[in-house]
């Protein structure tokens, strides 16, 4: 996959399929494939309907963000993608926390296995800290005394160095991220939360508003719209949201 840029407000929503079946899969690939971007397949869907899960996706005309958040040896996490690849997902994340080393060697394995199948290189993606992480399990339970977004950065920072195309990165992180790294540097905003939405379990949560001010690319939202009332109308609010940001963005107010 090449690395496009998204151009419509649509084109930016990753909808997380955190469901247990491909019935599931079918039914919001079939309701949502004109209102959102891509589908996301993340640990739950997969450990329960493994690869038939991005299959029927595609079938029903859906993209496919694969989050899987690898973290393991170098080796291990460089196979584990080169499976997705074979899988012909293209666009996937690891975490950041894994190291340099695991980022590099996996990127370049990929990136050899795409050459030599002659399919496009893929976009990897590294995540950064989990958007139900705060400040305190950070300094309390890992013992990182930093500023949860300035660690963010940190890790951002080692993701472009190790060749990665973008991270993943919640609430307004992005800001920072893109100020230092770059404009083409891909951020991944998850935890959405409109005002209108539950919070759940999330804790840096941000509004479709405030991740597009942030200058997130790409915005991860499951619950606020798969348990709407009217999933339709749920995500239709979140692309008018999104596409007044733009406006007020582009006009840098
Ligand atoms: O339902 P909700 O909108 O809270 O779902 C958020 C999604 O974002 C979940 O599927 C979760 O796995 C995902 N996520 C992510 N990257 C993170 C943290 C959460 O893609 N760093």
């Amino acid at each position: 996959m090449e690395i496009i840029k998204p151009t419509t407000a649509k084109d930016r929503i990753i909808l997380a399929l955190d469901v247990d079946s491909t019935e599931e899969v079918i039914k919001y690939v079939d309701l949502l494939k004109d209102y959102v971007g891509f589908f996301k397949v993340g640990l739950q869907l997969f450990t329960s309907c493994g690869y038939k899960s991005v299959e029927v996706i595609k079938e029903h005309g859906g993209k496919v963000y694969f989050d899987g958040k690898f973290q393991d040896i170098p080796n291990t996490v460089a196979q584990t993608c080169i499976n997705l690849l074979k899988h012909g997902i293209d666009f996937f994340n690891i975490s950041a926390t894994g190291s340099s080393k695991m980022m590099t060697s996996t990127l370049d394995a990929c990136n050899e296995y795409a050459k030599k199948n002659e399919i496009a290189p893929p976009i990897i993606l590294a995540a950064t800290l989990l958007s139900s992480f705060g400040q305190k399990t950070l300094t309390n339970e890992l013992g990182v005394e930093m500023n949860i977004s300035e660690y963010a950065l940190k890790l951002a920072r080692i993701a472009k160095e190790s060749g990665l195309s973008g991270v993943v990165a919640p609430d307004t992180d992005a800001e920072k991220i893109k100020k230092e790294l770059g404009e083409d540097f891909i951020v991944v905003c998850p935890a959405v939360r409109p005002t209108w939405a539950i919070v759940n379990d999330q804790i840096r949560i941000v509004s479709p508003s405030d991740a597009i001010k942030a200058g997130a690319d790409y915005m991860v939202i499951g619950r606020p719209v798969t348990l709407a009332h009217d999933p339709v109308a749920a995500a239709k609010l979140i692309i008018t949201e999104i596409e007044e940001a733009l406006i007020l963005k582009e006009k840098g107010i």
